[in-house]
C-alpha cells in the first residue's frame, strides 16, 4: 500500500502545507543500489576525550569509500557532510560531555539529508562510576538527537574497544544500507556478551557470503523474500523455507535468486532433522524470519491462538535452533538472525501471544549468544522491525496504519529491504564481534526503548 502523504510532501505545495499545519515532514530516504551503493559527500571525523581507537580506525573509516575530513569542507557544497562519526570513546566525565556538545554542536547543520551520525562510545566501566554516566550519557544523546535532526538523517551509538573488529558494522551504518536504523545502541566486540575472537574479514566486500549457504525461513513473501534477495545479492545459495501451502511462492523466489526451496512447515517436531537432511553439506546462515499474528485482547484470546503464535514465532525457533546446533549442521563461522519486533519489546494491544513470543526471541539472543559462539563459533542476533510496509501492515485499519507510519523519527514506515539490509550485516563474515544484540529497524519508534 503505496504511501500517499510521503508522496505529497515530496512536492512543493505538500511541503508548504505540512510545515504550516505543523505536520510530519518525511523525507524520501536513500536506500542502497548497484548505482550508488554509497553516500555523497565528506566523512567527517571528530574527537571528544582522548581516544585509543587509533590508528585502526583512520583505517577503517578510509575504507568506506567516503573522503575523510577533520573539518567541515569548505565550501560545504550542495551534498554537504554525508556522515559525522564522533569519536566520543575516551569519554569519561561531565568535561568530556562538554567536548560532545563543541564537537557537534557546529556541525550538525551541514550533515546533508539522509545523511548519518555515528557516536563511538566505550563500554561502561563498572569500577568508575562518573565514566559509567558519562558513557551511559551518550545514549540519552544520541537517541535525543535521532528524534530532532529531521531529513532522513539518523544517529547511532556504537559502543566499542577495537574499531577493526566494528568494520562491517561502521560500513553499514555510514551507508545508505542503514536507510531506517536509528536511535540505536550497538555494542561490538569485548563490551558483548562475550569477547570472540578476531573477525573474519571476507575477501570481498562486494559479494561477502559467496560459496556460503543461507536458509530463510518465511521466505516466499515479505520481509523473508526480500532477506533472500539480498544475502543472494551478497553471494549466498539462498534455500527458501516456507508452509507447503506456499510452495509455488517459495519457487519462484528460489528460481529466481537461483536458489533452492525447501517446502517445510517450520513447527513440524523433526524441522531441524528435515532442514539438516535437505542440506547434507550443511548451512552457514540461519535466519528465523517465519512470523504469524493471531491478534486479540487476552480476555478473548482461547488457547489455540495463544498456542499457534507461540509456536510458529518462538517454540520452532528455539527447537530447529537446537537442532542445527546440535548437529553440526549450522557450520563455524555460522549466523543466527532471529526475527524478533518492537509490539515484543513495547508491548501492543491486543497483541498478548505476539508480543510475548517476541519478547521470548530477544531472551533467546541474549542467553544463547555467548554459549553458541564459545561452543559452536556460531553468532546469534535479532532484528527487531518497527512498521514495515508489507501485505501484514497493509490489512491494518487506515488510522492505525497512518499513526504505525508516522510514530517514528523518520515519520514513515521502513521497507522489508530495510530489515534484510540489517540482516545481512548481522549475517556478513566479519560481523563475529556482534553477538546478542537485538538491533530495532524501527525508525526510532516512539514505541518502547
Ligand atoms: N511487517 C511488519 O511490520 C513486521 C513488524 C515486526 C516484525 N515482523 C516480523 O517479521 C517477520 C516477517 O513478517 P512479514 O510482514 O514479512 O510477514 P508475512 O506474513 O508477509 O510473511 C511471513 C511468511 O512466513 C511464512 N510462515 C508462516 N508460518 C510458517 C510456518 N509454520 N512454517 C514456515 N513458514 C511459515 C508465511 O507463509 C509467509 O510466507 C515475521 O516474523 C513478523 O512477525 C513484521
Amino acid at each position: 500500500m503505496a504511501d500517499r502523504y510521503l508522496s505529497f510532501t515530496g512536492t512543493a505545495p505538500g511541503r508548504f502545507l505540512s510545515r504550516r499545519l505543523g505536520l510530519p515532514q518525511p523525507a524520501a530516504l536513500r536506500r542502497w543500489s548497484p548505482q550508488r551503493p554509497s553516500l555523497d559527500g565528506a566523512l567527517l571525523r571528530l574527537t571528544a576525550g582522548k581516544s585509543g581507537l587509533d590508528p585502526d580506525l583512520a583505517s577503517v573509516l578510509s575504507r568506506t569509500g567516503l573522503e575523510v575530513a577533520e573539518a567541515v569542507p569548505a565550501p560545504a557544497g550542495a551534498l554537504g557532510v554525508a556522515a559525522v562519526v564522533l569519536d566520543a570513546s575516551g569519554v569519561r566525565d561531565v568535561d568530556g560531555l562538554g567536548e560532545v556538545h563543541a564537537a557537534l554542536h557546529p556541525v550538525v547543520r551541514s550533515v546533508a539529508a539522509s545523511g548519518r551520525v555515528v557516536v563511538l562510545g566505550a563500554p561502561l566501566d563498572a569500577g568508575d562510576h562518573h565514566q559509567a554516566a558519562a558513557q551511559q550519557a551518550l545514549e540519552g544523546f544520541t537517541r535525543s538527537l535521532g528524534k530532532e535532526i529531521g531529513r532522513g538523517r539518523t544517529v547511532n551509538l556504537v559502543r566499542l574497544t577495537d574499531a577493526s573488529a566494528a568494520e562491517s558494522t561502521l560500513r553499514f551504518l555510514l551507508s545508505p544500507r542503514s536507510a531506517y536504523v536509528s536511535g540505536q545502541v550497538i555494542h561490538v566486540g569485548a563490551d558483548a556478551p562475550t569477547a570472540p575472537t578476531a573477525p573474519t574479514a571476507p575477501g570481498d566486500w562486494d559479494r561477502p557470503l559467496a560459496g556460503r549457504t543461507a536458509l530463510v525461513t518465511g521466505g516466499a513473501r515479505g520481509i523473508g523474500e526480500a532477506v533472500a534477495e539480498t544475502l543472494a545479492r551478497d553471494g549466498a545459495h539462498v534455500v527458501v523455507l516456507d508452509v507447503p501451502a506456499a510452495e509455488a511462492d517459495a519457487r519462484r523466489v528460489a528460481e529466481r535468486l537461483g536458489g533452492t526451496a525447501l517446502p517445510l512447515d517450520i513447527t513440524a517436531a523433526d524441522a531441524g532433522e528435515r532442514i539438516a537432511a535437505a542440506l547434507p553439506d550443511g548451512l552457514d546462515v540461519l535466519i528465523h524470519n517465519a512470523g504469524i499474528t493471531r491478534d486479540r485482547r487476552l480476555v478473548n484470546m482461547p488457547a489455540e491462538r495463544w498456542g499457534s503464535v507461540l509456536e510458529v514465532n518462538l517454540a520452532s525457533v528455539l527447537r530447529t535452533t537446537d537442532a542445527l546446533l546440535a548437529s553440526g549442521a549450522l557450520r563455524r563461522g555460522g549466523r543466527i538472525v532471529a526475527t524478533a519486533s518492537i509490539a515484543g519489546l513495547a508491548g501492543n494491544a491486543g497483541q498478548t501471544n505476539y508480543g510475548a513470543s517476541k519478547a521470548g526471541v530477544a531472551g533467546m539472543v541474549r542467553a544463547l549468544a555467548p554459549r553458541a559462539l564459545a561452543e559452536h563459533g556460531v553468532t546469534v542476533n535479532a532484528v527487531a522491525p518497527g512498521f514495515i510496509e508489507t501485505k501484514m501492515t497493509a490489512a491494518v485499519p487506515l488510522f492505525i496504519r497512518e499513526a504505525g507510519r508516522r510514530m517514528n523519527s523518520l515519520a514513515q514506515g521502513g521497507l522489508p529491504v530495510d530489515v534484510a539490509e540489517t540482516t545481512a550485516w548481522l549475517a556478513h563474515p566479519a560481523s563475529g564481534a556482534v553477538n546478542g544484540q537485538v538491533v530495532r529497524v524501527c525508525g526510532q519508534s516512539l514505541l518502547g526503548a
